[in-house]
């Protein structure tokens, strides 16, 4: 399948091979397809109560719940909807965990240093407001230690937050595990799944997972739109809304809902359920493909994180004596990254590669490299291609300097 791209005049010039699957993804055209009558004919507010427009909305909306709850074991009414996995990572954690020392004396929370900034954030903030937290280190290979775990929750603490899917390395943390332990403790366990949902199996009750983010742009659905998982019962999650406003989501999330981004977020759910097996296992190809002919060409490359407890999607690879950035400026025809896109415009030096203990000089020659749905195999030739020959004249230029 091709990204449709009707829109575009002919005579643009090529646009280069999109290896950057992490940052964002395009949105799915069968996702385009759902969401479009929502703009139009059918732009009811959902939240009014009085006519069709707003009954054909709010059912919509109701569908949506049921579609993003599916992919999880969950159930719709346990989905709020948020304008993305940033918010949705907020309200978990600020609100949670607000809620829980207000009405039982909880103040502590317990995250990992690879979390996504907006998970470290809002601890940090929590922390300004008298909270303890504790961040876990992480191993070499990315993944955190289940007796840290254990021994960090205790019954001060309010919340365990720990992501499902790293956005830089791709490695998949021990959920079981975690929720194991946590409700062993009476923790509730939030997992930021920006980066897992519709890509790795997730099951909220096996799992033991209390609150869950899930953002639209990973996952082939819009920008501007996630959802929270808050389970209801056994045990009955709280949180403290952020905003005050017209009590929409049940109080916690005040706000008209974006119908046309919510039935997209619903429609890219279906899809990656639908889709997700199938498709783990072509990118999974492509990636050892890929992996495979840089560890052969290119000198010292290694890759980061856990080879086995990985995403299909996702490579993060150090080339020992260079620069990411230089690296990237040189590429021609080919969208990387060298780390997280989330943070801002101006890369610094990646707090994930850190934490795995790499040296100064090693973070700063690493590149993540991105596959999605549209990545074909050819791309992933041409791509190899592009990369060994320019890291090859990089070293070279380096070497005659
Ligand atoms: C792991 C992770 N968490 C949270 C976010 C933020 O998601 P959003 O862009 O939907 O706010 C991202 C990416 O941006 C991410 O990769």
């Amino acid at each position: 399948m091709s990204i449709r791209r009707d829109h575009e005049t002919t005579n643009r010039p090529a646009q280069p091979i999109y290896l950057d699957y992490q940052a964002t993804t395009p949105t799915d055209p069968r996702v385009v397809d759902a969401m479009t009558p929502w703009f139009f004919e059918r732009f009811g507010n959902p939240h009014s109560a009085e006519h069709k427009y707003g009954w054909d909305a709010a059912e919509a909306v109701d569908q949506a719940r049921d579609a993003v709850a599916a992919e999880i074991g969950g159930k719709g009414r346990d989905i709020l909807f948020t304008s993305g996995a940033t918010e949705s990572n907020n309200l978990a954690i600020k609100g949670a965990g607000r809620r829980r020392r207000e009405a039982e004396g909880r103040d502590k929370i317990v995250t990992v240093a690879s979390e996504h900034a907006c998970v470290l954030e809002s601890a940090a903030r929590l922390e300004r407001e008298g909270f303890e937290v504790v961040r876990l280190p992480i191993g070499r290979d990315g993944l955190v230690d289940l007796d840290a775990v254990e021994e960090a929750l205790d019954e001060r603490t309010a919340l365990i937050s720990v992501m499902a899917v790293n956005n830089e390395i791709g490695v998949i943390q021990p959920l079981g595990e975690i929720g194991k332990r946590a409700r062993a403790a009476g923790a509730w366990f939030h997992t930021d799944a920006a980066q897992g949902f519709g890509k790795i199996p997730l099951d909220v009750d096996e799992m033991a997972i209390d609150l869950m983010s899930v953002s639209g742009h990973k996952i082939y659905g819009p920008k501007g739109v996630g959802a929270l998982y808050m389970r209801r019962k056994k045990p009955k999650v709280q949180v403290e809304a952020l905003m005050d406003g017209g009590g929409q989501e049940k109080g916690v999330r005040s706000g008209t809902l974006p119908t046309p981004l919510v039935v997209g977020l619903g429609a890219a759910a279906r899809i990656a359920g639908r889709e997700r097996e199938r498709e783990a296992e072509r990118l999974k190809g492509l990636r050892d493909r890929l992996l495979e002919r840089l560890e052969a060409e290119i000198d010292g490359l290694f890759l980061n994180g856990s080879r086995e407890a990985r995403i299909a999607g996702n490579l993060n690879v150090t080339i020992p004596g260079l620069e990411g950035q230089e690296l990237m400026a040189a590429l021609d025809g080919i969208a990387v990254s060298s780390g997280s896109a989330c943070s801002s415009g101006a890369p610094g030096a990646s707090h994930v590669l850190q934490a795995l203990g790499l040296e100064a000089g090693k973070v700063a020659a690493s590149i993540r490299l991105g596959l999605g749905r549209f990545t074909t195999q050819e791309e992933v030739e041409t791509a190899s291609d592009r990369l060994i020959e320019t890291v090859g004249r990089l070293r070279s230029r380096r070497g005659a300097a």
